[in-house]
């Protein structure tokens, strides 16, 4: 096996070539993209022949997964979200059908689970139908959006805290979308606004749809504080956009970048996609 790590953009994003991962990864090279992992935040893998156990298992190399939500209608308590417009009987689902609103959540920059009160440390998304164009996922770096901000604004950010919360991203879809059972499975929690990734020992803001508000301030001022901080972080140059082919795995660090779907034509092309989810070493705050 000859792994090869090639950089994608300037600040996030690699791709991993020369590994096939339906089979055994020895040691040093799991070593090797543990470390690709960290540090540029998004590995890219083409033409992975991959089953969800395979998928699993090459995710759980990089530590306990997250259970999906019950009420997610993409997880059902799973350990994969099925992302995808068709339904048990193989056609399209409307775009207007709720589960696709639910999915339509994820078109907003956001990092995973961060309404959890672990949040997810990292998820593998691979990519078993895609539609011919558009359905594209972005990524922004959240680490070097912090590395570029004046000292100023790091010292003003220190010890904040904001709430996050589904039902607050969900709603800026559709209100109503999650009843009352699935909000009592996902009440607000708190997350720190500038953490420390210990692997590296690097910092990033830790901001995103689901971020509703700083905890002691006034609403409207802490979510001018929020917008400001995902408008810089998601500025082009600091992020990667990913087009989709079949047999793509991608995998990124939750903790450090944000990431969004683009959207395409859902309602004529068919695009199926699962996620393993990677489980946060803990609470934040
Ligand atoms: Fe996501």
């Amino acid at each position: 096996m000859s792994l090869r790590i090639e950089k994608l953009s300037e600040h996030l994003a690699a791709e991993v070539s020369g590994i096939d991962l339906a089979s055994p990864i020895p040691e040093d090279a799991f070593a090797a993209l543990k470390h690709a992992f960290y540090r540029h935040s998004v590995l890219v893998f083409h033409d992975q022949d991959i089953d969800e156990d395979q998928q699993i298992s090459f995710s759980k190399r990089f530590g306990p997964l997250e259970p999906t939500m019950v009420n997610d209608p993409s997880g059902g308590g799973g350990w994969i979200n099925h992302l995808s417009n068709i339904d048990e009987e193989g056609n399209i689902i409307p775009p207007a059908d709720p589960r696709m609103l639910y999915n339509k959540g994820n078109s907003l920059w956001h990092s995973d689970s961060s309404y959890k009160e672990v949040p997810s440390r990292g998820a593998l998304l691979y990519a078993v139908e895609v539609p011919p164009e558009g359905g594209g996922t972005e990524y922004a770096s959240m680490k070097a959006a912090y590395a570029a901000l004046p000292e100023e604004k790091k010292k003003n950010l220190e010890g904040l805290v904001a709430e996050h919360s589904l039902l607050h991203s969900r709603n800026k879809i559709a209100p109503g979308l999650m009843d009352r059972k699935f909000q009592q499975e996902v009440p607000p929690v708190k997350q720190t606004l500038v953490r420390e990734i210990p692997e590296t020992g690097e910092k990033t803001f830790f901001v995103g749809a689901h971020a509703s508000h700083v905890i002691d301030w006034p609403i409207g001022k802490g979510r001018d504080l929020l917008e400001e901080l995902m408008e810089w972080a998601t500025q082009p140059r600091f992020v990667y956009k990913h087009a989709w082919k079949p047999r793509d795995l991608v995998m990124w660090d939750n903790r450090c970048s944000l990431h969004r779907g683009r959207p395409w034509d859902a309602a004529n092309h068919r695009r199926i996609m699962r996620r393993t989810t990677l489980l946060g070493d803990g609470p934040t705050v």
